[in-house]
Protein backbone atom coordinates (compact mmCIF):
# COMPACT_ATOMS: atom_id res chain seq x y z
CA UNK A 1 0.00 0.00 0.00
CA UNK A 2 2.70 2.32 0.73
CA UNK A 3 4.13 2.34 -3.04
CA UNK A 4 -0.15 2.83 -4.02
CA UNK A 5 0.21 6.04 -1.29
CA UNK A 6 3.64 7.17 -2.65
CA UNK A 7 1.84 7.38 -6.64
CA UNK A 8 -0.96 9.10 -5.14
CA UNK A 9 0.49 11.82 -3.73
CA UNK A 10 2.96 12.17 -6.38
CA UNK A 11 0.51 11.99 -8.75
CA UNK A 12 -1.28 15.51 -6.65
CA UNK A 13 2.07 17.63 -7.45
CA UNK A 14 4.11 16.66 -4.41
CA UNK A 15 7.56 15.58 -3.94
CA UNK A 16 7.64 11.43 -2.40
CA UNK A 17 10.68 10.32 -0.60
CA UNK A 18 10.03 6.86 -0.57
CA UNK A 19 11.47 4.36 2.14
CA UNK A 20 11.36 0.61 3.55
CA UNK A 21 13.43 -1.56 5.81
CA UNK A 22 13.18 -4.21 3.50
CA UNK A 23 15.68 -5.19 0.96
CA UNK A 24 13.90 -4.93 -2.84
CA UNK A 25 11.11 -3.55 -1.55
CA UNK A 26 11.63 -0.26 -3.02
CA UNK A 27 12.32 -0.98 -6.53
CA UNK A 28 9.19 -3.60 -6.40
CA UNK A 29 7.10 -0.51 -4.69
CA UNK A 30 8.47 1.66 -8.33
CA UNK A 31 7.47 -1.40 -10.72
CA UNK A 32 3.58 -1.38 -9.53
CA UNK A 33 3.63 1.93 -9.39
CA UNK A 34 4.92 2.70 -13.12
CA UNK A 35 2.76 -0.12 -13.97
CA UNK A 36 -0.52 1.56 -12.15
CA UNK A 37 0.82 4.90 -13.86
CA UNK A 38 0.43 3.06 -17.42
CA UNK A 39 -2.70 1.56 -17.15
CA UNK A 40 -3.89 5.44 -16.18
CA UNK A 41 -1.78 7.12 -18.73
CA UNK A 42 -4.23 5.40 -21.17
CA UNK A 43 -7.19 6.99 -19.40
CA UNK A 44 -5.65 10.33 -20.02
CA UNK A 45 -3.84 10.02 -16.40
CA UNK A 46 -0.49 12.18 -16.26
CA UNK A 47 2.82 10.87 -17.99
CA UNK A 48 4.32 7.74 -15.41
CA UNK A 49 8.10 9.51 -16.09
CA UNK A 50 6.41 12.76 -14.90
CA UNK A 51 5.21 11.32 -12.02
CA UNK A 52 8.29 8.90 -10.96
CA UNK A 53 10.35 11.86 -11.03
CA UNK A 54 8.42 13.41 -7.85
CA UNK A 55 9.53 10.12 -6.23
CA UNK A 56 12.55 9.96 -4.47
CA UNK A 57 14.16 5.99 -3.13
CA UNK A 58 15.17 6.92 0.81
CA UNK A 59 17.58 4.61 2.76
CA UNK A 60 16.38 6.49 5.94
CA UNK A 61 13.60 8.63 6.45
CA UNK A 62 14.53 12.35 5.43
CA UNK A 63 12.82 15.85 6.66
CA UNK A 64 9.42 16.10 5.46
CA UNK A 65 6.12 17.60 6.02
CA UNK A 66 4.22 15.00 6.55
CA UNK A 67 5.02 11.00 7.34
CA UNK A 68 2.68 8.77 6.13
CA UNK A 69 3.78 5.06 7.62
CA UNK A 70 2.39 2.07 5.65
CA UNK A 71 4.56 -1.00 7.97
CA UNK A 72 3.81 -4.38 9.00
CA UNK A 73 0.43 -4.25 10.92
CA UNK A 74 2.62 -4.67 14.44
CA UNK A 75 2.52 -2.44 17.11
CA UNK A 76 6.12 -2.36 17.90
CA UNK A 77 7.31 -2.03 14.86
CA UNK A 78 5.15 1.24 14.56
CA UNK A 79 5.99 2.68 17.79
CA UNK A 80 9.89 2.39 16.92
CA UNK A 81 9.12 3.88 13.56
CA UNK A 82 7.32 6.53 14.96
CA UNK A 83 10.10 7.29 17.70
CA UNK A 84 12.51 7.68 14.85
CA UNK A 85 9.91 9.96 12.70
CA UNK A 86 9.63 11.92 16.01
CA UNK A 87 13.43 12.52 15.99
CA UNK A 88 14.18 13.12 12.54
CA UNK A 89 11.01 14.89 10.88
CA UNK A 90 10.88 18.85 12.09
CA UNK A 91 8.89 19.18 15.03
CA UNK A 92 6.10 20.83 12.83
CA UNK A 93 5.50 17.49 10.71
CA UNK A 94 2.56 15.50 11.14
CA UNK A 95 3.04 11.84 11.00
CA UNK A 96 0.08 9.55 9.98
CA UNK A 97 -0.39 6.22 9.81
CA UNK A 98 -1.98 3.92 7.36
CA UNK A 99 -2.99 1.44 9.76
CA UNK A 100 -5.59 -0.87 9.59
CA UNK A 101 -6.62 -1.51 13.70
CA UNK A 102 -2.90 -0.11 15.88
CA UNK A 103 -4.30 2.07 17.77
CA UNK A 104 -3.62 5.74 16.92
CA UNK A 105 -3.32 7.10 20.58
CA UNK A 106 -0.77 4.63 21.00
CA UNK A 107 1.55 5.68 18.12
CA UNK A 108 1.25 9.63 19.26
CA UNK A 109 1.78 8.92 22.86
CA UNK A 110 5.41 7.29 21.82
CA UNK A 111 6.03 10.93 20.26
CA UNK A 112 7.00 14.46 21.81
CA UNK A 113 4.12 15.75 19.00
CA UNK A 114 1.03 13.69 19.98
CA UNK A 115 -0.97 16.52 18.33
CA UNK A 116 0.61 16.09 15.33
CA UNK A 117 -0.14 12.38 14.85
CA UNK A 118 -3.64 10.66 13.48
CA UNK A 119 -4.38 7.56 10.71
CA UNK A 120 -4.68 8.07 7.16
CA UNK A 121 -6.57 5.39 6.15
CA UNK A 122 -6.36 4.54 2.28
CA UNK A 123 -7.98 1.64 0.83
CA UNK A 124 -6.90 -1.26 -1.48
CA UNK A 125 -5.91 -0.56 -4.99
CA UNK A 126 -4.98 3.07 -3.13
CA UNK A 127 -5.09 4.78 -6.97
CA UNK A 128 -8.56 3.52 -7.83
CA UNK A 129 -10.23 3.33 -4.57
CA UNK A 130 -11.61 7.12 -3.54
CA UNK A 131 -12.08 6.32 0.51
CA UNK A 132 -9.55 7.35 3.08
CA UNK A 133 -10.45 7.16 6.79
CA UNK A 134 -9.66 10.12 9.02
CA UNK A 135 -8.68 8.48 12.80
CA UNK A 136 -8.23 10.90 15.32
CA UNK A 137 -6.20 10.21 17.79
CA UNK A 138 -7.29 10.84 21.48
CA UNK A 139 -4.46 13.64 21.33
CA UNK A 140 -5.05 14.78 17.69
CA UNK A 141 -5.60 18.59 17.46
CA UNK A 142 -7.96 19.84 15.08
CA UNK A 143 -5.69 21.72 13.02
CA UNK A 144 -4.00 17.83 12.05
CA UNK A 145 -7.79 16.85 11.41
CA UNK A 146 -7.91 19.93 9.00
CA UNK A 147 -4.70 19.85 7.13
CA UNK A 148 -5.36 15.93 6.87
CA UNK A 149 -9.30 16.28 5.36
CA UNK A 150 -7.60 18.53 3.03
CA UNK A 151 -5.10 17.13 1.72
CA UNK A 152 -7.41 13.77 1.12
CA UNK A 153 -9.87 16.23 -0.52
CA UNK A 154 -6.63 16.97 -2.55
CA UNK A 155 -5.38 13.65 -3.62
CA UNK A 156 -9.14 13.42 -5.00
CA UNK A 157 -10.28 10.85 -2.42
CA UNK A 158 -13.24 11.07 -0.34
CA UNK A 159 -12.24 11.21 3.69
CA UNK A 160 -14.80 10.11 6.15
CA UNK A 161 -13.79 10.84 9.71
CA UNK A 162 -13.86 8.24 12.51
CA UNK A 163 -12.70 7.95 16.27
CA UNK A 164 -9.69 5.86 17.43
CA UNK A 165 -11.67 2.47 18.36
CA UNK A 166 -10.20 -0.83 17.89
CA UNK A 167 -10.72 -1.39 14.03
CA UNK A 168 -12.12 2.11 13.43
CA UNK A 169 -15.02 2.03 11.63
CA UNK A 170 -14.21 0.27 8.16
CA UNK A 171 -12.72 -3.11 9.69
CA UNK A 172 -14.81 -3.20 12.58
CA UNK A 173 -17.45 -4.08 9.88
CA UNK A 174 -15.17 -5.54 7.11
CA UNK A 175 -13.13 -7.76 9.03
CA UNK A 176 -15.44 -10.00 11.13
CA UNK A 177 -17.38 -10.46 7.04
CA UNK A 178 -14.33 -11.81 5.81
CA UNK A 179 -13.91 -13.96 9.11
CA UNK A 180 -17.15 -15.59 8.35
CA UNK A 181 -16.09 -16.35 5.03
CA UNK A 182 -13.58 -18.49 6.52
CA UNK A 183 -15.77 -19.78 8.37
CA UNK A 184 -18.42 -20.93 6.04
CA UNK A 185 -15.36 -22.27 3.58
CA UNK A 186 -13.82 -24.30 7.50
CA UNK A 187 -16.94 -25.51 7.74
CA UNK A 188 -17.98 -27.44 4.48
CA UNK A 189 -20.97 -24.81 4.15
CA UNK A 190 -19.69 -24.19 0.42
CA UNK A 191 -16.45 -23.72 -1.92
CA UNK A 192 -14.65 -20.80 -1.97
CA UNK A 193 -15.92 -19.95 -5.55
CA UNK A 194 -19.69 -20.34 -4.79
CA UNK A 195 -19.07 -18.09 -1.18
CA UNK A 196 -17.43 -15.81 -3.97
CA UNK A 197 -19.90 -15.64 -6.16
CA UNK A 198 -22.64 -15.78 -3.84
CA UNK A 199 -21.43 -12.33 -2.27
CA UNK A 200 -20.72 -10.71 -5.81
CA UNK A 201 -23.77 -11.43 -7.42
CA UNK A 202 -26.12 -11.39 -4.41
CA UNK A 203 -24.65 -8.39 -2.78
CA UNK A 204 -23.06 -7.11 -5.85
CA UNK A 205 -19.35 -6.77 -3.94
CA UNK A 206 -16.81 -6.47 -7.26
CA UNK A 207 -14.74 -9.05 -4.93
CA UNK A 208 -15.83 -11.91 -2.73
CA UNK A 209 -14.72 -11.98 0.49
CA UNK A 210 -12.17 -14.63 0.02
CA UNK A 211 -10.48 -13.30 -3.00
CA UNK A 212 -10.47 -9.83 -0.80
CA UNK A 213 -9.26 -11.80 1.72
CA UNK A 214 -6.28 -12.69 -0.37
CA UNK A 215 -5.97 -8.97 -1.83
CA UNK A 216 -5.26 -7.86 1.72
CA UNK A 217 -3.22 -10.50 3.07
CA UNK A 218 -4.01 -13.19 4.93
CA UNK A 219 -1.60 -12.57 7.85
CA UNK A 220 -3.02 -9.15 8.11
CA UNK A 221 -6.43 -9.94 8.32
CA UNK A 222 -5.29 -12.42 11.08
CA UNK A 223 -3.78 -9.51 12.87
CA UNK A 224 -6.87 -6.90 12.22
CA UNK A 225 -9.03 -9.63 13.75
CA UNK A 226 -6.46 -10.13 16.84
CA UNK A 227 -6.54 -6.48 17.48
CA UNK A 228 -10.61 -6.51 17.62
CA UNK A 229 -10.57 -9.42 19.73
CA UNK A 230 -8.09 -7.71 22.05
CA UNK A 231 -10.00 -4.39 22.24
CA UNK A 232 -13.04 -5.45 22.76
CA UNK A 233 -12.89 -8.19 24.03
CA UNK A 234 -15.70 -10.69 22.42
CA UNK A 235 -15.07 -13.82 21.45
CA UNK A 236 -17.15 -13.16 17.77
CA UNK A 237 -13.85 -11.17 17.11
CA UNK A 238 -11.80 -14.71 17.38
CA UNK A 239 -9.73 -14.88 14.37
CA UNK A 240 -11.03 -18.24 12.21
CA UNK A 241 -8.40 -21.02 13.27
CA UNK A 242 -8.47 -21.71 9.04
CA UNK A 243 -7.58 -18.34 8.64
CA UNK A 244 -4.22 -19.09 10.89
CA UNK A 245 -3.67 -22.28 9.30
CA UNK A 246 -3.43 -20.58 6.22
CA UNK A 247 -1.16 -18.39 7.56
CA UNK A 248 1.27 -20.75 9.37
CA UNK A 249 1.35 -22.40 6.15
CA UNK A 250 2.92 -19.57 4.27
CA UNK A 251 -0.54 -19.14 2.21
CA UNK A 252 -0.69 -15.27 3.00
CA UNK A 253 -3.07 -14.38 -0.28
CA UNK A 254 -2.12 -12.60 -3.42
CA UNK A 255 1.42 -11.41 -2.04
CA UNK A 256 2.87 -15.19 -1.28
CA UNK A 257 1.17 -16.35 -4.89
CA UNK A 258 -1.60 -18.71 -2.57
CA UNK A 259 -4.31 -17.92 -0.11
CA UNK A 260 -7.74 -19.31 -0.91
CA UNK A 261 -6.70 -19.41 -4.57
CA UNK A 262 -3.50 -19.19 -6.57
CA UNK A 263 -2.12 -16.34 -8.47
CA UNK A 264 0.22 -16.66 -11.06
CA UNK A 265 3.55 -15.08 -10.70
N1 LIG B 1 -3.94 1.12 -10.73
C1 LIG B 1 -4.64 1.69 -11.72
N2 LIG B 1 -5.77 1.19 -12.23
C2 LIG B 1 -6.21 0.03 -11.69
C3 LIG B 1 -5.52 -0.65 -10.64
C4 LIG B 1 -4.34 -0.04 -10.16
N3 LIG B 1 -3.62 -0.57 -9.15
N4 LIG B 1 -6.22 -1.76 -10.31
C5 LIG B 1 -7.30 -1.80 -11.11
N5 LIG B 1 -7.29 -0.72 -11.96
C6 LIG B 1 -8.28 -0.38 -12.96
C7 LIG B 1 -8.24 -1.36 -14.11
O1 LIG B 1 -7.31 -0.96 -15.09
C8 LIG B 1 -9.67 -1.24 -14.63
O2 LIG B 1 -9.82 -0.12 -15.45
P1 LIG B 1 -10.89 -0.10 -16.66
O3 LIG B 1 -12.23 -0.28 -16.01
O4 LIG B 1 -10.72 1.24 -17.27
O5 LIG B 1 -10.49 -1.24 -17.52
C9 LIG B 1 -10.49 -0.97 -13.38
O6 LIG B 1 -9.56 -0.50 -12.37
C10 LIG B 1 -11.16 -2.22 -12.88
O7 LIG B 1 -10.18 -3.26 -12.76
P2 LIG B 1 -10.36 -4.72 -13.35
O8 LIG B 1 -11.19 -4.67 -14.60
O9 LIG B 1 -9.00 -5.34 -13.40
O10 LIG B 1 -11.12 -5.55 -12.25
P3 LIG B 1 -12.33 -5.15 -11.33
O11 LIG B 1 -13.43 -4.47 -12.07
O12 LIG B 1 -12.64 -6.36 -10.51
O13 LIG B 1 -11.72 -4.06 -10.35
C11 LIG B 1 -10.82 -3.73 -8.20
C12 LIG B 1 -10.62 -4.37 -9.56
C13 LIG B 1 -10.74 -2.21 -8.33
C14 LIG B 1 -9.71 -4.23 -7.30
C15 LIG B 1 -12.23 -4.15 -7.69
O14 LIG B 1 -12.32 -5.55 -7.72
C16 LIG B 1 -12.51 -3.68 -6.30
O15 LIG B 1 -12.79 -2.51 -6.07
N6 LIG B 1 -12.46 -4.62 -5.36
C17 LIG B 1 -12.75 -4.36 -3.96
C18 LIG B 1 -11.52 -3.88 -3.32
C19 LIG B 1 -11.75 -3.58 -1.89
O16 LIG B 1 -12.76 -3.89 -1.28
N7 LIG B 1 -10.74 -2.98 -1.31
C20 LIG B 1 -10.75 -2.65 0.08
C21 LIG B 1 -9.84 -3.58 0.77
S1 LIG B 1 -9.77 -3.20 2.47
C22 LIG B 1 -8.40 -2.23 2.56
O17 LIG B 1 -7.74 -1.95 1.63
C23 LIG B 1 -8.05 -1.66 3.83
C24 LIG B 1 -7.99 -2.48 5.03
O18 LIG B 1 -8.00 -1.89 6.04
C25 LIG B 1 -7.85 -3.92 5.07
Amino acid sequence: MGAGIAQVVAASGRRVSLHDAAPGAVERGLTGIRRSLEKLAEKGGAQPDEVLARISAVDELVPAELMLEAVVEDAAVKEELFRRADALLPPEAILASNTSSIPITSLAAVTGRPERVIGMHFFNPVPVLKLVEVIRAVQTSDETAAAIVALAEDLGKVPAEANDFPGFVSNRILMPFLNEAAYALMEGVAEAEAIDTIAKLGFAHPLGPLALADLIGLDTCVAIMEVLHDGLGDPKYAPCPLLRQYVAAGRLGRKSGRGFYEYAA
